[in-house]
């Protein structure tokens, strides 16, 4: 069967009404699909009779000073990558139809959006939560995937699904890395050959900080990589580099024993990358992680 493309509201309900019921599976994306959108979507068909995949560039997470304008918009790329992962209907709305000119209500991803990641981008989780419960009540699905390298907004929706009851079960689907290690994003695309050298220190740091044992010596030898990098050509300017806890997206403390993700967030020239190792378990040596860490 061909992919249905619904571009508003009313074509989606009608391509949920062709489909004739089954387990539906949600993959939102804002497009520039990747190997690693492509691996979600697989990872939704294991969980689902149909998958729906949303391709929207959701103006309510950028904040004026980001890349929104230029953020890459592939569609007939994207829509031939969908049809050859086997999905049902791609839907892609207009902002006019995903929101009102004078909406009033937005979702708050709380404490949790506000530090870590939220701290460097105030207002962005409020945006994605307020983006993906509306996408979860236009589709209407039982399963939805997202990606575990943006850990924290992994974290955030787990969250508010529990908080808020919806009915949804959440998939975390593995890192996608380059064979040297680079986590796959729709951002890379604007590394030059030298960023994309910086840009592979994020993986090095985060892969150097998992070996090791305690949370002060993982916090250490992270650093140590970074820090050397900052004084590259091209440098690397670190944003943060945060050790936490899965759930909250708290800071462990020193003496932590459990389960922290190592994140890391850092700009090369105009680029702003992100990276996790998620499967740390402190006080175990656990080196190179299932988050599939070259
Ligand atoms: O991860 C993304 O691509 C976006 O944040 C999402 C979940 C599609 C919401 O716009």
């Amino acid at each position: 069967m061909d992919v249905i493309v619904a571009d508003d509201r009313a074509a989606l309900d009608a391509a949920r009404g062709e489909l004739g019921g089954g387990r539906l599976a949600l993959v939102p994306t804002m497009g520039a699909l990747h190997e690693g959108h492509r691996s979600l979507i697989r990872l939704a068909r294991e969980h689902a009779d149909h998958v729906v995949v949303s391709i929207f560039v959701n103006p309510l997470q950028f904040a004026p000073n980001e890349d929104f304008s230029r953020y890459p918009r592939t569609f007939d790329a994207d829509l031939d990558a969908c049809a050859a992962e086997g999905v049902s209907v791609v839907f892609a709305p207009a902002a006019e139809d995903m929101y009102l000119p004078d909406r009033q209500v937005t979702i708050s991803a709380g404490t949790m959006g506000a530090i870590v990641e939220g701290a460097f981008r105030p207002g962005h989780f409020d945006g994605v939560l307020t983006v993906v419960n509306k996408l979860f009540n236009l589709v209407r699905p039982d399963v939805a995937a997202f990606g575990r390298k943006d850990a924290q907004q992994l974290a955030v929706i787990r969250r508010m699904v529990l908080d808020l009851n919806l009915p949804i079960e959440i998939l975390g689907g593995e890192t996608v890395r380059e064979p040297d290690g680079l986590a796959l994003s729709s951002r890379n695309r604007y590394l030059s050959a030298g960023d994309r050298v910086a840009a592979l220190t994020l993986s090095r740091a985060l892969r150097e900080g998992a070996a090791r044992r305690n949370a002060a010596d993982i916090r250490r030898a992270a650093l140590a990589v970074l820090e050397g990098a900052a004084h590259a050509d091209p440098p690397l300017a670190l944003d943060y580099l945060a050790l936490v806890d899965p759930l909250t997206f708290a800071e462990v403390p020193d003496d932590h024993a459990g389960p922290a993700v190592l994140a890391v967030a850092a700009r090369v020239g105009d680029t702003r990358l992100i990276d996790n190792i998620d499967d740390i378990v402190v006080g175990t040596v656990v080196g190179a992680g299932g988050s599939g860490v070259a």
